[in-house]
């Protein structure tokens, strides 16, 4: 699909085939919620926009079944995981391939919601600054959204990028692309109240899977399942390719971060540097989301 996006700086075709490894669908409790609220008011359409191998979809399916979903997701590699996904849970979804930018299959005042995760970074648009990008999106979403509609994003802030992610101090440059590329949580919520009311964020969810905490290592060497036995699993190529930072990074900066993670695990402060990586996490979560509701 070439038309209506520019090129996405992850080739998402090949991220579509290991994104499941290392991606679950964050904040999926916080969404539940929200759309509960809705729910009661029968109000059950929704559109989720770069729905990439379904996740979070998928999981809200689950557990609110009278959602009645449509999945839009640009790239072919994660059109194809999407709908044989979609197929495979015998799903009752409709799943399209095409671009938010340019919704012009969706009517007008079609959906009681709009969802989209983790999706704003990679929206780049010919000759357009990142400012206009977001402001034509939101644009798009409230045309397709009915009055009062919900819109629900996640993204990341600056910290949550910079602080909230474990590998973001050992590649500097890929995190200040990944920070470049991301609307300032500020910036978004402006944007919003120009067509949005109540217009509210919340921040603190992990992004990455942390899986329960092992006595002996911090969440982080758990989840990764880094021990001394198995030091490299953060550099693993699968891991690095569901990850927009690592993906950014240059073979140097990979390779930099590589010696840096070495002489850690040499000097056995490997599980030191895990620990007082998780307190930032703790205290800055890794996205947050962002809602109103369409003014029309
Ligand atoms: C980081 S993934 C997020 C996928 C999913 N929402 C999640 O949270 O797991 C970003 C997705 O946005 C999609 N995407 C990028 N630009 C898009 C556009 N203009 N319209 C629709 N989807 C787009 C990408 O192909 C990719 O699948």
């Amino acid at each position: 699909m070439k038309e209506d996006a520019s090129p996405d700086f992850e080739n998402y075709t090949k991220t579509s085939t290991v994104y499941d490894v290392t991606r679950h669908p964050v904040g999926i409790d916080y969404m539940v919620e929200q759309l509960l609220a809705l729910e009661k008011e029968g109000r059950l359409t929704g559109l989720d926009v770069g729905s990439g191998t379904g996740n979070h979809p998928l999981e809200l399916k689950a557990k609110l079944p009278n959602l009645d979903l449509t999945l839009l997701e640009f790239n072919d590699g994660m059109f194809a995981q999407l709908s044989s996904k979609v197929a495979k849970n015998h799903a009752d979804i409709k799943v399209q391939q095409g671009s938010v930018l340019n919704m012009v299959q969706f009517k007008d005042n079609s959906f009681d919601f709009v969802m989209m995760t983790q999706v704003l970074h990679h929206i780049t648009a010919e000759g357009l600054d990142q400012d206009s990008v977001v402001t034509k999106v939101m644009t798009e979403i409230h045309r397709v959204l009915k009055p009062n509609g919900l819109i629900l994003l996640n993204t990341s802030s600056k910290d949550q990028i910079e602080r909230g992610i474990w590998f973001s101090v050992l590649l500097p440059l890929a995190t200040a692309e990944v920070v470049k590329r991301t609307c300032p949580i500020a910036n978004l919520m402006a944007i919003l109240a120009i067509k949005f009311s109540r217009v509210n964020r919340v921040a603190n969810f992990e992004l990455l899977q942390t899986l329960p905490v092992d006595l002996k290592a911090s969440k982080l060497t758990s989840h990764l399942k880094l021990t001394k036995e198995n030091p490299t699993e953060p550099l693993s190529t699968i891991y690095q390719e569901g990850d927009s930072t690592w993906v950014l990074a240059t073979d140097t900066e990979k390779s930099d971060a590589q010696t840096k993670l070495a002489t850690l695990i040499k000097n056995d402060t490997i599980f030191q540097f895990f620990n007082d990586r998780q307190k930032e996490t703790d205290t800055f979560g890794q996205t947050t989301f962002v809602t109103g509701y369409a003014n029309k």
